[in-house]
Order: C-alpha cells, then structure tokens, then sequence
C-alpha cells in the first residue's frame, strides 16, 4: 500500500497518513457532541473500538485515511473510502474534529488537495459523499469545490431524536474547476 503512504500538501494544510498514535485525539473528536452532531454516526466511540477499526483499515487496500495537519497540529481527518479501480469511483470524508479551525477556509483547501490526488495520481473518476441535509456548511463546502447532488435518502438517520435526510453528492474528474478555492 504505497499509495497509503503519501503526504500531499496544500498552501495551509498537510495530509499525511493516520497513525495508531493519533487515535487517542480521533476518539475525542468522535465524542465530541458538537462535532457528532454533523455526522452519520451517532454514539461516542471508544478508544479499543478505534484502535479495532485502525487494524482491520491496515489491512484493507481500498481505504486511504489522511490526517489533516494545520502548522503540525492534528486538527481532523480526511479519507478517500471504498476506492474501485475497476469502476473509478470512491467515496470521500472530512471532520475537522477541533471547532476553532471550522470556517476558516481549511476544509475546502484539504477536500482540494484530496481530490486532485484522488483525480490524479489515484485516476478515480468519480468521487462521492454523504452528508446530513442539516449540515449546511458542508454542503455549501462541497459545492464550491463542484459537487451537485445526486439524490436524496430519505429519512435515514435517527439524529437526536428525529429522523433526517441524507444527501448524496459526487464530483465527477473532468468537473473539477482548476480554481476549487
Ligand atoms: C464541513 C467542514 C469539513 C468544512 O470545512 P471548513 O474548513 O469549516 O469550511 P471552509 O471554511 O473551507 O468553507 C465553509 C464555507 O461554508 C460557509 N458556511 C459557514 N457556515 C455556514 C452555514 N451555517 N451555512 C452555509 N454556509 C456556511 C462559509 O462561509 C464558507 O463558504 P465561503 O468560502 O463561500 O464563504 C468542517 O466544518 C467540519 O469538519 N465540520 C464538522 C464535521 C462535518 O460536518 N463533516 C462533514 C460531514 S459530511
């Protein structure tokens, strides 16, 4: 798993591969009530549920999880999920999981380093998302970097108390505005 290996760098951002020793910090971020809210999953995770999930992610070739490094602190995760060489395609996830670094132009910057990697050197030709209709920066955020959106399922989170859309994006590679900024 060369590839898994890579660090790719925007103006601001590095993403350099996850490592066991950055675990520890995912777990605080995924217990994080403010940073959950904006997520599929619902229940804080543990630290041997993490570390359970990073071993069966070694050991599968089609994930590649980055984490997203601001003037060399961790600050969030990004990950280019289910990668098919036979039909192009991925899927593509980001948390910034500290929310002071929300809003600053930095989630747009690492989806933009990913996705010309991803675009690029990976030679995916399209690349998908999920994300809670509610969840307005996001979507704002994939839209300005070209995704549209694909469809809609419908009801299918349980989310503090309520049932909630979920919408479907992609990007297709030769949609990619040069100047995804
Ligand atoms: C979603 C996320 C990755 C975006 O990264 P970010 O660094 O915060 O976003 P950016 O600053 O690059 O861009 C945000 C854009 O949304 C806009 N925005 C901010 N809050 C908004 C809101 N409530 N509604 C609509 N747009 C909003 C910003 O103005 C900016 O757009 P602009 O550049 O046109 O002004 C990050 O906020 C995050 O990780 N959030 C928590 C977890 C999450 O939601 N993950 C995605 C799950 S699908």
């Amino acid at each position: 798993m060369l590839e898994a290996r890579r660090v790719l760098r925007g103006d601001r951002v590095l993403l350099r591969p996850l490592e066991a020793g950055d675990l520890r910090r995912c777990v605080k971020w995924f217990s994080d009530p403010e940073v959950i809210h904006f997520l599929g999953r619902g229940t804080p995770v543990t630290l041997a549920e993490e570390e359970r999930w990073f071993h069966d992610y070694q050991r599968r070739g089609d994930d590649q999880i980055f984490a997203i490094e601001v003037g060399g602190r961790h600050i969030g995760n990004l990950g280019i999920h289910r990668i098919d060489r036979t039909h192009r395609k991925a899927e593509i996830g980001i948390v910034i999981g500290e929310p002071e670094f929300w809003s600053k132009g930095l989630g747009t910057e690492a989806m933009r380093v990913a996705l010309r990697y991803g675009f690029g050197a990976l030679g995916i030709n399209k690349i998908s998302l999920e994300v809670l209709e509610y969840n307005a920066r996001a979507i704002h955020t994939y839209e300005k970097l070209g995704f549209q959106k694909e469809g809609v399922h419908r009801e299918d989170v349980y989310k503090d108390g309520r049932f909630v859309h979920v919408v479907r994006m992609s990007l297709l590679a030769r949609e990619m505005p040069d100047d995804a900024a």
